[in-house]
């Protein structure tokens, strides 16, 4: 099946307008369903979704080993139309603790090896450091991915997760396809200089986040009990008022949702696709019910009137809590 195309940036490839983001599948918001999550995949590159994201630290290694196992298993033409998003850089010690960003030249090739190794391929699609290492420049840790770029190991280079001054430095580096950051209707913080800085410099947008980890996809509730391994147990946006006043804003968006004969969850990435034909949302789906959900938000059109109504339910600035617990958010380039 073929769906609706974007493509990354003024360099970067055409893919899905909508991708799979697969760190669910392997860690972060609690137990994973191996046999669904491929099938899951599978059910993705069958409806035409060609962009998978992952990360080498998401559950050490084992999201981009099950990508791999995915797509060994997959027809020869959906393998091949697979284009694959990794981030590197994030330290890990066996407590699953976060140990901090290495973004070292020889390190980069080095995690650049090892997920060549894991995902069974022989280039990655789009590499990015997940956060800026803050002892390395930003042009070494590009300069090592653009390098792997000459040697056919990597098409293209992406950024995660940075500010506008690094952006611009990343740039002047090396051709930049896309930036990978935090967008949705409760999280707008881009759009005030991170967004105006990629469009000047022809870079896109993979959004993730869309559902605010499933914070705005109308299925979450505050009875929902949340284990020690769901991030969503420390996100300052789950806990005690702040998760009912967030929730209060889905119900606004429900109702919207409920007169268009729509889902939240699709109104939600529906609302990302309609901020730009650079923007690329990034849909964290863990199950085929969950992705059928979401790729419907592809038939879904947002007129004048709908922006407006969905701007009045959920304002710029309406939701509390941040994005991530303070020490985390002191690694982000944008809030
Ligand atoms: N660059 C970065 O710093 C960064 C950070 C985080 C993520 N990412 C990437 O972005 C991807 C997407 O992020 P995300 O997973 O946080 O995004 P998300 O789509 O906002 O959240 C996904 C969660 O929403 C829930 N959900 C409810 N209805 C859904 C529906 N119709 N479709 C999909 N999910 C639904 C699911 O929970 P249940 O399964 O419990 O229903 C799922 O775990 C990740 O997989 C990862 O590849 C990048």
């Amino acid at each position: 099946m073929t769906i609706q195309t974007r493509t990354l940036g003024n360099t970067g490839p055409q893919v899905s307008a909508l991708g799979l983001g697969c760190m669910g599948m392997s860690a972060l918001y609690g137990d994973v369903d191996r046999t669904e999550s491929i099938a899951t995949i599978h059910a993705a590159l069958d409806a035409g979704v060609t962009l998978l994201d992952t990360g080498d630290f998401y559950a050490m290694g084992h999201n981009e080993m099950l990508i791999g196992e995915a797509l060994r298993a997959a027809p020869a033409a959906q393998r091949e139309q697979a284009l694959i998003s990794v981030k590197f850089g994030a330290l890990r010690d066996p407590d699953g603790g976060w140990t901090g960003y290495d973004g070292r030249p020889a390190a980069v090739k080095n995690f650049a090896a090892y997920s060549l190794q894991r995902l069974g391929v022989d280039h990655i699609d789009v590499y990015r450091i997940a956060r800026l290492d803050p002892h390395v420049p930003i042009e070494e840790t590009v300069g090592a991915i653009a390098e792997l770029v000459e040697k056919g190991w990597v098409r293209h280079i992406g950024l995660s997760e940075v500010g506008a001054d690094t952006i611009r430095r990343a740039a002047a580096t090396a051709p930049i396809a896309d930036l990978q950051i935090e967008y949705s209707l409760i999280s707008r913080g881009i759009e005030e200089e991170v967004l105006p800085t990629t469009r000047e410099l022809g870079i896109g947008i993979t959004a993730y986040g869309v559902l605010s980890r499933g914070l705005i996809s109308g299925h979450f509730t505050a009875e929902r009990q949340l284990g020690a391994n769901d991030f969503r147990a420390i996100s300052p946006r789950f806990q005690g008022e702040n998760l009912q006043h967030n929730l209060n804003l889905v119900e606004a968006l429900r109702k919207i949702a409920e007169q268009k004969g729509v889902t939240v969850a699709q109104i939600a990435i529906a609302w990302v696709l309609s901020r730009g034909t650079d923007i690329v949302p990034l849909v964290g789906a863990r199950t085929r019910q969950r992705l059928t959900e979401s790729l419907g938000a592809l038939d879904v059109t947002l007129d004048e009137a709908d922006l407006a109504a969905i701007e009045r339910a959920v304002p710029a600035d309406a939701a509390a809590g941040d994005r991530y617990p303070a020490a985390q958010m002191a690694h982000l380039g944008s809030k």
